[in-house]
């Protein structure tokens, strides 16, 4: 079964072709254009910006995405069904992605499969090229579920319980900002690049305080120390975040410093690790409660902020020690952030629901239960 699938719910316009086998997943093509370098200037996404950019780049990245999969007729190609994300995102984002992938399932006359974003997150861990995530693909259902499921991206930060694929109840979310959000606001603050996660993570990845200490001593202790910030909601009962706490700690932080310390890199990377430190902690903390809670076979992470080292790492580690016989599963790195090949792969286990091109429309709220 060939899969086109469309993804614009925020600020990269992606377009995968997947050819999907009972046994095996051929990635023909996956396009991903990001628009960070336009956002950046803003420290944030803007709705209507990224919309323009989307309505520009949609066409010549489906060309690529032609082109890569080695497919030449434009009229009437061999693909049996157009994906597509309709939620939730950015409402205009989202519109974009779906009225192109309209226009095409009208010209190819061929049906659509809406595509929940969140959803994509998870099943991105199905879709690879390692043998690893051909392994899970194929698996007995019964070997992997019941699964606990987190989901950290720019936008969402939900903890969620998987029975089986199609099957999601969500145990605990943000009440505020998504954990992506909370890199992204801090970065801003610390002046850094957007996005702000990879560039919280390379600051975070400079500083060693055993080496730092040794070398400059007090000095950099001092700086060092200057930095703890809080774990919001850490030990609450429920499955909830809470990350804006963690931004406003950052900036009272920033703003009693001197200018000198400001610019000083060790107190960035310091703050950086912290930063980082602080929402791994909680994250880490909070999935492994419901893994043992309702007692699960896999814990799967999906989602931009998964594509942390650190955080992939510690959570590794942690699994290996409190919760053996259990399954880790994590997305290929490529895979973690927004791409189209996600969207493919769910479109896969929702085929049934394939609809006519006039019965799609975007629900920009959409939840996973
Ligand atoms: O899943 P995604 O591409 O888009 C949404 O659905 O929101 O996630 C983007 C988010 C951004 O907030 C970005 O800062 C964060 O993922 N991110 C990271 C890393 N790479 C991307 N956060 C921490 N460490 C990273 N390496
Ligand atoms: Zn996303």
């Amino acid at each position: 079964m060939i899969i086109l699938a469309i993804e614009t719910s925020c600020d990269d316009t992606c377009v995968s072709i997947l050819n999907i086998k009972k046994q095996k997943i051929e990635i023909l093509s996956n396009i991903v254009s990001s628009q960070a370098e336009i956002h950046k200037k803003y420290g944030g996404v803007y709705p209507t910006m990224a919309k323009r950019e989307h309505q520009k780049n949609l066409l010549p990245v489906l060309k690529k995405a032609f082109k890569k999969a080695g497919i030449k007729n434009f009229i009437k190609p061999k693909i049996d069904f157009i994906a597509v994300t309709i939620g939730p995102g950015l409402e205009p984002c989202l519109w974009t992605g779906v009225n192109f992938a309209k226009a095409l399932a009208h010209l190819w006359n061929i049906k659509i499969i809406p595509v929940n974003h969140i959803e994509a997150h998870i099943l991105a861990n199905f879709v690879g090229e390692t043998r690893n995530n051909a392994k899970h693909y194929t698996k007995p259902r019964e070997k992997l579920f019941p699964a606990v499921c987190l989901v950290v991206s720019g936008g969402h930060t939900q903890l969620i319980l998987m029975r089986d694929f199609g099957k999601y109840k969500i145990l605990g979310e943000t009440r505020d900002d998504a954990a992506g959000e909370c890199f992204d606001k801090t970065a801003r603050i610390l002046g850094l690049g957007y996005p702000g996660g990879p560039a919280i993570a390379a600051e975070a990845a400079k500083i060693n305080p055993v080496k730092s200490f040794a070398s400059s001593k007090r000095k950099s202790e001092i700086l060092f120390n200057r930095v703890k910030l809080p774990r919001p909601m850490i030990y609450s009962k429920d499955y909830d975040f809470s990350f804006s706490g963690l931004k406003t700690a950052v900036l009272y932080n920033f703003k009693k410093q001197n200018s000198k310390v400001k610019k000083s890199k060790i107190y960035i990377q310091a703050m950086c690790r912290e930063i980082q430190q602080s929402v791994i902690d909680v994250l880490i903390k909070k999935t492994i409660k419901s893994a043992k809670d309702y007692k699960v076979k896999t814990i799967i992470l999906g989602g931009g902020v998964t594509a942390n080292q650190e955080l992939r790492k510690q959570f590794e580690e942690k699994i290996k020690k409190e919760l053996s016989n259990i399954q880790y599963l994590k997305p290929n790195i490529q895979f973690c952030t927004d791409n189209a090949a996600m969207i493919a792969i769910t479109a896969y286990f929702h085929k049934k629901e394939a609809k006519d091109w006039k019965n799609i429309k975007v629900n920009a709220n959409l939840r996973t239960n």
